[in-house]
């Protein structure tokens, strides 16, 4: 496995493998890997020649600076990690091998970072799109691995792809679970023991309203059954729960508005907001 921290050098290893006419797959990642990362790096073996995963946390993408302070970092572990799962390329740069200058470019993404949470965290997908644009720019992937956990980055990438008229194959990649249901994120490591327990209704409320549908019950009363259940114990604070077309994420009033339907949920169990959702 090759560990790069510089662009110059990352670039001119994969320009050599590029121009040997092998496919490069690419899996942008914050670090403090768990299962779910190294799902798309499965991804990403299965369907080209080398696997490249980035290992960067993004200051421009955090709006809030204490959750940017806390944010687990595992350098060594995800290094052993990646290796134990036969990565061939890891990319970690320094923010000022990122940023040399600040970054001023404003996207526009229309209602996609209008909603959820691009209402929830201002700034927050332009500075994904800021950081991924430079990744995709020094990788020059084939295919890029996201995974469907973050519903709403993954549309906005694909937007950005489209926008920028890369030729980069966008791929969604499902949402790796611990056994109780628990989406795998690296903020889980943040929860106490009881956090992490109660983390679980998260996913249960998503089968509440997941079967609420599949019983005719209207939108509105599924939403308030999930506002319900996750109101009546203080250790969670909803930030908000949408059901939504599933292509445009435009919230719906009726099950017959979309074909394809998919609920998105933010919650704050204690101090750590998780986010999940749930295509029905
Ligand atoms: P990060 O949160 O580290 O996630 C990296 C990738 O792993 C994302 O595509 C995310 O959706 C995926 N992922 C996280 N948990 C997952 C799970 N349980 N199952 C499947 N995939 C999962 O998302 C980011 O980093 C950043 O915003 C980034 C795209 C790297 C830009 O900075």
């Amino acid at each position: 496995m090759k560990v790069f921290t510089k662009n110059s050098e990352l670039t001119a290893f994969l320009d050599t493998k590029r121009e040997a006419g092998l496919e490069i797959g690419f899996v942008p990642t914050m670090g403090a890997l768990h299962k779910g990362h190294l799902s798309l790096m499965g991804y990403a073996q299965q369907q080209t020649d080398i696997s490249v995963c980035s290992i960067f946390v993004n200051p421009t993408q955090f709006n809030d600076k204490a959750d940017l302070e806390r944010y687990p970092r595992t350098p060594e572990q995800d290094l052993a990690m990646l290796e134990a799962a036969n990565c061939d390329v890891v990319f970690m740069p320094s923010v000022e091998e990122v940023y040399p200058e600040p970054d001023t470019r404003q996207f526009s993404f229309g209602l996609l970072d209008e909603v959820l949470e691009g209402a929830r965290r201002p700034g927050h997908f332009n500075g994904v799109a800021q950081v991924v644009s430079r990744l995709f720019d020094r990788v020059k992937p084939h295919r890029a691995f996201f995974g469907s956990k973050d519903y709403q980055q993954v549309m906005v990438v694909k937007q950005l792809v489209q926008n920028l008229h890369l030729n980069i194959d966008v791929v969604a990649c499902p949402i790796l679970r611990e056994a109780d249901g628990l989406a795998m994120s690296s903020r889980n490591m943040l929860l106490s023991e009881e956090e992490r327990q109660a983390a679980t209704l998260i996913y249960d409320v998503m089968q509440v309203s997941k079967s609420m549908k599949e019983k005719k019950s209207s939108v509105l009363a599924t939403r308030q059954a999930v506002i319900s259940i996750l109101s009546k114990k203080s250790i969670y604070q909803l930030d908000y729960f949408e059901i939504c077309d599933a292509k445009t994420l435009k919230a719906i009033h009726s099950w017959e508005e979309s074909k394809h339907v998919v609920g998105l949920i933010a919650c704050y169990v204690g101090k750590i907001r998780l986010i999940d959702n749930l295509v029905y």
